[in-house]
């Protein structure tokens, strides 16, 4: 298998690139100049959220980035997702327009649905108090925005395979994008799978696995295979997910490494097998807090 083209295409025909910018614990000052040097090294797609309380700072950002000439808007492909609290359908639209404000943008490439989690509004964003609100009425609430043309596709995040399944079951707009966290330590190849067969393109969060401990980076298999091709640990676990076919975002404020992060190689079919093996389910990829409502269950299950 070689590495697949650095554009997808989405199930309603739209473009995606197959790397960008996290922007996720980007902190203030240092996101702006981030998203900038980014664009300069040959990015184009960024993955933010309403919740990483940067995206005003990434508006400012573009602003200027469109002012200079460097890029378009229409040559960007921006992310944005809508948090637990703004489930209840009179919020979903205003905190959509929110971030197109923050943004200061006409419309996004992808809104996403943050988690299959709703939580009360105006509770602190860690304070677990759940609301029952059916998944499927946010999602109609999103499908009106698609349909409005301020989100050029639409689509969830942590979703588990029964949650994706009850979801299409039920949904006028197949979701685009399944975005959850993605490494060789929790590879969660029969979601990756079965996304792809429902021809949903999956994004991989914390694809550098820095959220595991120990650190996937420094993994005996993964060090090892960066020295036969003379790489970085980074840019082995970036292309094993790229070579089949995940979309990477990792994130980084440092010129150096968004250049290192940018950069593709195909691995030999037997280093694929080696790192597929590695897997530790070091961890489930939900916060704790979400453990009562008993819909996770399954994300470790590769
Ligand atoms: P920094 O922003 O200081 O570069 P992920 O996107 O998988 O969650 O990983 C993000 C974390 O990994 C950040 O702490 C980031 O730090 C760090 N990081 C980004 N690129 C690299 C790299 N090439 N090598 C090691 N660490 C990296």
């Amino acid at each position: 298998m070689t590495v697949p083209e650095k554009i997808l295409t989405l199930n309603n025909g739209k473009k995606m690139p197959i790397f960008g910018l996290g922007t996720w614990q980007s902190g203030p000052g240092e996101v702006g100049n981030a998203i900038k040097e980014a664009i300069k090294a040959g990015y184009r797609h960024i993955d933010g959220a309403l919740i990483y309380g940067n995206e005003k700072e990434i508006g400012v950002s573009l602003q200027e980035i469109f002012k200079s000439g460097e890029v378009k808007r229409e040559d960007l492909f921006l992310t944005s997702k809508l948090w637990n609290n703004f489930h209840r359908p009179e919020l979903v639209l205003e905190s959509f327009n929110q971030t197109l404000k923050d943004l200061q943008v006409e419309y996004v490439d992808l809104y996403m649905m943050h988690w299959p989690v709703a939580q009360a509004p105006l509770e602190e964003q860690y304070n677990a108090v759940f609301e029952n609100i059916p998944i499927i009425d946010t999602w109609r609430e999103m499908e009106k925005i698609y349909k409005s043309g301020k989100a050029k596709a639409i689509g969830v995040c942590n979703f588990p395979i029964h949650l994706l399944e009850d979801l299409i079951s039920k949904a006028e707009i197949i979701p685009a994008v399944n975005q959850v966290e993605l490494h060789p330590y929790l590879p969660q190849q029969k979601l990756v799978d079965f996304c792809h067969q429902h021809n949903i393109q999956v994004t991989a969060y914390s694809p550098l696995g820095t959220r595991t401990n120990p650190s996937v980076l420094n993994d005996s298999v993964i060090t090892e295979v960066a020295k036969k091709y003379n790489k970085s640990p980074a840019q082995v676990v970036l292309s094993w997910n790229v070579q089949r076919g995940v979309i990477v975002i990792p994130k980084s404020t440092h010129k150096a490494r968004l250049l290192e992060n940018m950069s593709f190689f195909t691995l030999a079919q037997e280093d694929m097998d080696k790192i597929n093996k590695i897997t530790t389910r070091a961890r489930a990829c939900y916060p704790e807090r979400f453990k009562v409502l008993n819909i996770f269950t399954d994300f470790a299950d590769n």
